[in-house]
């Protein structure tokens, strides 16, 4: 399969005019790499499917330029570019069999009735649909539907795959299956793909690149793990997943390491990052970057407020401070402590990242 490259350079899309005015995608700049499989994922509202649509040819943005392969794309209609979009809604014909969906693009470029069994026939194998031909939509699962859908896209043999939301009508089983078949399928076929979706879960199962969108711009490019571990921003990091802010005061810098002031106490963190005393810093922890010591010298103190058994972890709820809230994942406990009882926390080295907080604030001493 050609490895196609996808580049969308200062992209703006208005809806709206005057104090109605939405910004739905705000100078949105990004490469797409070729062959590989990308995320837009953020908050609802945040210009993810109309990016999506955008490169798909349904909307036609105010400013910039739409690139597929090094070639502008901007006014081309979409049933000329070379996508193929897989909508939330799966957009099934239902007086239509299966064959006859998944034929329906076939038959419109009026391709020869002999290589269109061919193509079904191969679309329908690659989705583990063979042999469903006759079936009409509602004959089908939801996650057949889907599959459906996937092949009818694909036997149009697009050089790009657009997913926008593809998974959302399935139950929390069948996504995880679903996503890791359309993951499976993405590689194999090694195939530029773009793929909108709500859920960091999913797209941090998947993706090669994940961006995260807030209100029609781009908050952060990076891997799974570089947006997991280490966020940009702090919208960024609430986004993904549960996270502690600790705010604190760089009190000692060592190599590769800094003594946090917090809570009463001194915490070391490992960072490369150079530190000067005094700088004020959050430190974004993620709960399973915590846990707990033995009443060590630089730990944390509180009480335990809440504490819910999750199976594999126990996540507790820690009151600290005056009046803030720490959250401690205590992986494959042994036992389980109660509600009331006084605990000291300490940071799991090198699983912290520190957020600047404003510039520096040098104290003298
Ligand atoms: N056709 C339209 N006319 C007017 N405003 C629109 C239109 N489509 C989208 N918008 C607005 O543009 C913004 C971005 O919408 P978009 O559908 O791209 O968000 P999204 O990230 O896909 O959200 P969701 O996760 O809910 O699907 C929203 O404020 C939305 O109300
Ligand atoms: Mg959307």
């Amino acid at each position: 399969m050609k490895k196609v490259p996808v580049a969308m350079s200062n992209v703006t899309k208005v809806f709206g005019k005057g104090p109605e005015e939405v910004r739905a995608v705000d100078g949105f700049t990004h490469q797409f790499e070729a062959g590989r499989l990308t995320t837009l994922l953020g908050p609802s509202g945040c210009g993810k499917t109309t990016a999506l649509r955008c490169l798909a040819g349904f909307y036609q943005p105010e400013e910039g330029n739409i690139m597929i392969d090094g070639k502008r794309v901007n006014e081309v209609p979409p049933n000329n570019r070379p996508t193929g979009t897989v909508f939330q809604s799966y957009a099934l014909f239902p007086h239509m069999t299966v064959f006859q969906n998944v034929a329906y693009g076939l038959k419109i470029a009026k391709v020869p009735e002999l290589e269109i069994k061919k193509k079904v026939a191969e679309g329908l194998e690659l989705l583990q649909l063979t042999g469903m031909e006759d079936r009409s939509p509602d004959q089908l699962s939801g996650g057949q539907q889907q599959r459906v859908a996937i092949a009818r896209v694909l036997v149009n043999e697009p050089e790009v795959l657009l997913f926008d939301e593809p998974l959302s009508n399935l139950d929390a089983k069948l996504r995880v299956y679903m996503r890791g078949e359309i993951r499976n399928l993405q590689e194999r076929l090694g195939i530029t793909t773009i793929y909108v979706t709500h859920d960091q879960e999913e797209a941090m199962s998947i993706s090669d690149t994940m961006l995260v969108m807030n209100h029609g711009r781009i908050e952060q490019v990076g891997s799974p793990m570089d947006i997991y571990r280490k966020p940009a921003t702090e919208f960024v990091a609430e986004f993904i997943g549960m996270t502690n802010f600790l705010q604190g005061v760089v009190k000692d810098v060592g190599h590769g390491s800094a003594g946090i002031y917090m809570y009463d106490t001194v915490v070391e963190v490992q960072t490369d990052a150079v530190r000067r005393i005094g700088e004020e810093v959050t430190i974004v922890a993620r709960p399973e970057a915590l846990r707990f010591s033995n009443g060590k010298a630089s730990s944390i103190r509180g009480t335990i407020q809440h504490l819910f058994f999750l199976g594999s972890l126990a996540r507790y709820e820690i009151a600290v401070g005056d009046g803030d809230t720490i959250i401690l994942d205590d992986p494959n406990p042994e036992k389980l402590l109660s509600r009331g009882n006084t605990v000291h926390i300490e940071v799991v080295p090198h699983s912290v990242y520190l957020l600047d907080r404003g510039g520096f604030n040098t104290i003298s001493d």
